[in-house]
């Protein structure tokens, strides 16, 4: 073993050893001869030089007999049968009923036993003992076992100890392991004058780093396969620094971020997307209507431009749904069902200027709960409008904020949304399966219209628990809202 690796504390302990070939070292002479205060550097620097075949170690582990609380109790304030036979000599009138006035009720009881068997019995409500010279050596030999713990195992009369391990908490074994070492040849041949003390350099301070010291200079070696405990600190929630991520994507993307109400009504949530009023997604078990507000009134030239377009298509082109339309279905209050919900108020305001808008926010449906859903989950929503968008540009956008979430393979589906015309449906590459994450498309004339909205408008909607799953790795879209701190602290950070 080469003199260089060792460590500060061998390099001392071993040089002290050399000192004296041949002789056997307990802990406290190394701590004496090392002048350390901590048991544990003696301990780690003798293992150290032992696995370097510098040192032998010799462990000798022992059985150690010692007081348990009882027994501290009793060495205090003596054994319950020396107590209780002081009491009988001298007590004139010994009696069970006496006995149980100046004992507690939890050693009375006992304390008869443990005469009994010492040989004092009950006779007439009184205590006699035959020989009481026998009873009194008896219980003076048992206090001076009491008396002499703690023990080496081994030393002590088995009688007495068997005795005293049948009777509860008064004794306890406790081993003890103690170490000695000596020096091996390989130990002795190490040339003294190798064994300095290295001056470690613990800290990287820039004064090192602007001289040219650092070159030579040695470093406290780490030794990363050691245990350490984990700092457990304050952090923000998986679902919260996801959201944290996904928001500083769009804005470095040259989003802004919009935030609204989730109490909306039917007409924005759904009429104002072309979504027709039988459709099936309106009816109880996919959205949540609120009994408060049950309705929200909306201006008359709204309803009436969305009714035009559902009954016949409006000045759009179009034929529309057909049927006939109700303003009053339109204002009924709801808890949003999408953040799309959003994003066209948004361009019903702003129905001229070019823009780069995003949301994630939460929405609500009547699921039933199971590992893939929840009654209230995240949107990530977007929307550009500006003069020549395309769908390419639209595809574009999407490949570029997964593969910015780390996510390179996207691809894009056709699909149906009755509110966008293409309409895609966005899938990830994740372990091997392409996992469909969210919808998108371009807004038709039927809802962009009848807002004035003149440029084309890119717009799309995804899950943010689905996209939480892939990140962390989930089964379950449960555990994400279910607190389990354990969980919650080996989260990475994202
Ligand atoms: N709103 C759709 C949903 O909730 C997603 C979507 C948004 C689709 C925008 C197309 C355009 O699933």
């Amino acid at each position: 073993m080469d003199a260089d690796s060792l460590l500060n504390p061998e390099r001392r302990m071993l040089r002290r050893m050399q000192e004296k070939p041949g002789h056997e070292w307990s802990l406290t002479e190394i701590l004496e001869a090392c002048q350390w205060k901590d048991q544990a550097v003696a301990v780690g620097a003798g293992h150290g030089l032992t696995n370097g075949g510098l040192v032998k170690t010799k462990e000798n582990s022992s059985s150690l007999v010692r007081l348990a609380t009882e027994g501290v109790k009793a060495k205090e304030s003596g054994l319950l049968e020396a107590r209780l036979w002081s009491w009988i000599s001298t007590h004139e009138e010994p009696s069970m009923a006496n006995l149980q006035s100046n004992f507690e009720r939890h050693e009375a009881g006992p304390g008869v036993g443990l005469m009994k068997r010492l040989g004092v019995q009950m006779s007439n409500g009184a205590f006699a003992a035959e020989n009481p010279e026998q009873v009194t050596t008896q219980i003076a030999e048992r206090t001076a076992f009491i008396q002499s713990l703690p023990q080496p195992e081994n030393s002590l009369d088995s009688d007495m100890l068997e005795h005293f391990k049948s009777r509860r908490g008064l004794i306890e074994s406790v081993v003890s392991t103690t170490r000695t070492w000596t020096l091996t040849s390989a130990g002795q041949a190490v040339a003294s004058d190798s064994l300095v003390e290295k001056q470690f350099i613990t800290e990287i301070t820039s004064e090192l780093l602007q001289s040219d010291e650092w070159k030579d200079a040695e470093y406290r070696p780490f030794d990363v396969t050691l245990e350490s405990s984990t700092p457990r600190t304050g952090r923000s929630h998986p679902m919260q620094a996801l959201i944290e991520r996904v928001r500083s994507i769009f804005l470095e993307m040259g989003f802004s971020e919009l935030v609204d109400d989730y109490v909306q009504t039917a007409g924005w949530n759904m009429d104002a997307l072309f979504i027709p009023q039988d459709h099936p997604a309106r009816e109880m078990q996919d959205t949540f209507y609120l009994e408060n507000p049950q309705s929200i009134e909306l201006p008359k030239h709204l309803t009436d431009a969305w009714g035009a377009i559902h009954e016949h298509g409006g000045d759009t082109g179009s034929v529309g749904w057909g049927g006939s339309f109700s303003a009053e279905t339109s204002e009924k209050g709801l808890l949003r069902t999408h953040t799309t919900v959003n994003t066209i108020q948004y361009l019903a305001e702003n129905p001229t200027e070019a823009c780069r808008v995003f949301s994630v926010d939460r929405v609500f449906r009547k699921e039933a709960i199971d590992r893939t859903h929840l009654p209230e989950f995240h949107q990530i929503e977007g929307i550009i409008m500006e003069e020549g968008a395309n769908l390419q540009m639209l595809v574009t956008t999407l490949k570029t904020f997964y593969a910015k979430m780390g996510y390179p393979e996207v691809r894009v589906r056709p699909a149906y949304f009755p509110y966008t015309e293409p309409s895609l449906e966005i899938e990830v590459k994740w372990r091997g399966k392409w996992l469909e994450l969210g919808g998108a498309g371009i807004f038709r004339p039927e809802v962009t219209e009848p807002l004035g909205i003149s440029s084309p408008v890119l717009a799309w909607g995804m899950g943010l628990e689905r996209l939480a799953m892939l990140v962390l790795g989930l089964d379950d879209i449960r555990q994400l809202y279910i607190s389990d701190l354990e969980w919650l602290r080996n989260q990475p950070i994202l």
